[in-house]
């Protein structure tokens, strides 16, 4: 069993960084609020008798101190950082427990199948930097354009991820060599409502949505509003309007893949008598099928064709993530932990996307969800039970032990 008191207070306190006005928590990637919790984050490791370090992506790992540096690596965490206005459980949920999980493991005398470590992977929600997934896609490979990635407010990555103990000049050395990976596990809230609708207190992902993420800035033409005729305007908002509506259909009317989202939308000027000049918004699709989201991907651009003369249309492929399936012998594991702590489980697919799909790349991921009521997520309403928070963190402990043992072969 978890230490229970240990494991609320360190989730209470970690939702202290970035606590926003709403109740919630805005703790986007690499900004300051993220850096405070990552310093929490290490300074109560240390104070665990654990060893903290960083990789050049700002992932955050901790590992036993008389870590074995040649046994695969048995991996457990998740994100620390949050959507703008989001919940305190997405993510911290997962590393608190991963953390709690190596604090009860360290008592153990070390002769493990695989190395503990429990990870904080690096701006998970690429709410700023626009990169979801960076840091566990900087473990599986190379990221793309890492250098022209800035924030809102034009701070380039290069500093701020310098300012998390990362180094945009080192990533590929945050690439795991093939064989490292043994496995990964990660417990997250479901951020949806089938738990809670079934009654049931856990989940186990059987798989994880693709998802496609493009950046859209139409141009068309900045003008007067008092004086520009109507037949003679070119306007940016208008036709990024038109887009959102299409987008919405391709999910909602035409059923092309399982959901479409106009997530963002900036104006400019974004001014009341100017007739907008461009806009830029953000497309993602979702489905657990590829086809489908390629077939989906197809009416995007479709879509942005249609607009018609007069708008410029600039599409960036922001993310392609593939959806994956779990594996079955750590989700073995995980129903085998949860029947050992008379729980029951129900076999699930994830809507929400997870660093575990992008891990799965590099070896057998597996994930564990407990309930959200409401289904609600990324917003400050979110929350999950104690009780389902404790039996969630039991399970991982369970689970990691059953395999560091070998007790699964
Ligand atoms: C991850 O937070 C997602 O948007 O699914
Ligand atoms: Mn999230
Ligand atoms: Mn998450």
């Amino acid at each position: 069993m978890i230490d229970r008191r240990r494991f609320l207070s360190h989730l209470a306190e970690l939702a202290r960084f970035g606590a926003d006005e709403l109740g919630g928590v805005s703790r986007t990637g690499f900004s300051e609020a993220d850096h405070a919790a990552r310093r929490y984050l290490c300074e109560r490791s240390r104070m665990l008798r654990l060893r903290a370090t960083v990789d050049a992506a700002g992932n955050l790992f901790i590992g036993r101190r008389e870590a074995d540096r040649d046994r695969p690596v048995l991996l457990f965490g998740s994100h620390l950082d949050s959507v703008v206005h989001g919940g305190r459980l997405d993510g911290a949920y997962g590393v608190v427990a991963a953390l709690e999980t190596l604090a009860r493991l360290d008592e153990r005398d070390g002769s493990f199948a695989y190395e503990p470590v429990a990870v904080a992977f690096a701006n998970e929600e690429g709410a700023e930097f626009g990169y979801p997934f960076f840091g566990s896609k900087a473990m599986v490979g190379p990221i793309e354009h890492a250098e022209r990635l800035v924030d809102s407010a034009g701070l380039p990555l290069r500093d701020a991820l310098r300012a998390a103990g990362g180094d945009i000049d080192a990533l590929s050395s945050a690439v795991w060599p093939a064989g490292r990976l043994g496995g990964f596990l990660e417990l997250h809230i479901e951020q949806g409502p089938v738990l809670q609708r079934a009654g049931v207190p856990l989940g186990l992902v059987e798989a994880i949505t693709g998802r496609h993420i493009f950046e859209i800035t139409l141009t068309g033409e900045q003008n007067h509003a008092g004086t520009t005729p109507m037949d003679d305007r070119h306007d940016a908002l208008v036709a990024g309007a038109r887009l959102t509506l299409a987008i919405e259909d391709i999910a909602r009317v035409r059923r092309l893949c399982a959901v479409s989202t106009v997530g963002r939308f900036d104006v400019r000027p974004n001014v009341t008598n100017v007739i907008p000049g461009a806009v830029t918004l953000t497309v993602e699709i979702r489905d657990g099928s590829l086809d489908r989201l390629a077939n989906a991907e197809r009416a995007v651009l479709a879509a942005v064709a249609a607009l018609g003369p007069g708008i410029d249309a600039r599409v960036d492929v922001r993310m392609r993530a593939a959806p994956v399936r779990t594996d079955h012998r750590l989700s073995a594991a995980i129903t085998d932990a949860a029947a050992e702590h008379g729980l029951p489980v129900l076999t699930m697919h994830s809507g929400a996307g997870h660093d575990a799909q992008i891990v799965a790349a590099a070896g057998p991921v597996g994930m564990i969800f407990v309930p959200s009521r409401d289904g609600i997520s990324h917003s400050p309403r979110e929350h999950t039970e104690p009780e389902h928070l404790l039996a969630g963190a039991d399970v991982l402990l369970t689970t990691v032990r059953r395999l560091l043992e070998g007790a699964d072969r």
